[in-house]
């Protein structure tokens, strides 16, 4: 005969948070500690005030469970973004799970080089190619109230999270998620020679970096966010080649790089002709982190 698996015994918040922060401590999680109050403020729908005046408070056998799991999904790396479902950008509460890239800060400053760029072309069509979460589109598009988007990616699952933070944002009758390679979903829509700015954030960890990355990156945001070939640019090497085409003359093509990857990126530019730099902006740790290619008025892609 199966026993029924015995009921867990009755625990305390305060005890639930002391058996988080150290299952968190022990996976190695530098910030445990907090890391196990915000998934107890999450899971439990408190606060931190709250979670503090009634430590004493018994938690129903329910929620112990999905606690602990959540503490276990962190405690084998998972980011605490995905266990959340939330992730902060451009002052905007992105949906975020494991089919998009968590946005990053520095990412902030390509959306920020945009803006400054003052776009005047009427009307103003900008792509986002790779959008991931959309984070990109949906910050521009609250920045820039006159713009149409269009936003293109290989993963159907990333574009759905996309349209979702678009809705939750209201801009999405002007961003249109369209999935495919690169700029070629831009084709059916006739955009050649239309658009103001291509902006991107591509995929560009190079090959033998990627083993090296923190866990939580290599074993749980998509491959296909991340892998950038041999040597990280494979993607940039292909948007400066395609979208000549879709620029109109004195259009922006925008870009966030890696670690070292400003140069040569200039050089390819450079090679490929047609484009003149028309920006550099370092992030937080003085690295070159957004790079901005105008397209010559004269050139012909
Ligand atoms: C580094 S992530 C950037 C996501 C988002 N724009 C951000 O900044 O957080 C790159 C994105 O490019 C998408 N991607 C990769 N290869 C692609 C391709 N060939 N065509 C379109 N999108 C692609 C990935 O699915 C991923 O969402």
């Amino acid at each position: 005969m199966k026993l029924a698996a015995p009921a867990p015994k009755a625990t305390t918040r305060s005890a639930l948070l002391r058996a988080g922060g150290s299952l968190l401590s022990g996976a190695g999680i530098p910030n445990a500690e907090n890391e196990a109050i915000w998934i107890l403020e999450f899971a439990l729908g408190t606060s931190r005030l709250a979670l503090r005046l009634e430590a004493n408070r018994t938690v129903a056998a329910s929620e112990q469970d999905r606690v602990m799991k959540l503490f276990a999904r962190r405690a084998a790396r998972e980011p605490l973004q995905y266990l959340l479902g939330s992730q902060e950008f451009c002052g905007l509460d992105f949906l975020v799970d494991r089919s998009v890239l968590i946005p990053r800060p520095e990412t902030e400053l390509l959306v920020e080089q945009v803006i400054q760029h003052n776009l005047r072309t009427r009307p103003l069509i900008i792509a986002d190619i790779g959008t991931g979460s959309g984070c990109i589109a949906v910050a521009l598009a609250r920045a820039l109230p006159t713009a149409v988007f269009y936003a293109t990616d290989r993963s159907l699952a990333a574009l759905r999270i996309a349209e979702h933070n678009a809705t939750r944002h209201g801009v999405k009758d002007r961003v249109r998620f369209l999935v495919g390679d690169l700029l070629e979903p831009l084709r059916a829509h006739r955009l050649e020679g239309k658009v103001a700015a291509v902006v991107s954030n591509p995929p560009y960890i190079a090959d033998r970096e990627l083993l090296e990355l923190q866990p939580e990156v290599r074993m749980f945001e998509p491959r296909v966010a991340l892998a950038g070939g041999g040597d990280g640019l494979e993607f940039h090497r292909r948007l400066l080649s395609d979208a000549g085409e879709f620029l109109a003359p004195g259009g922006l093509l925008v870009f966030e790089v890696g670690q070292g990857q400003a140069g040569p990126l200039s050089e390819i530019a450079v090679a490929q002709g047609g484009y003149a730099q028309a920006g550099l902006v370092r992030d937080a740790a003085g690295l070159d982190r957004v790079v901005c290619f105008e397209r010559k008025n004269s050139a012909k892609f």
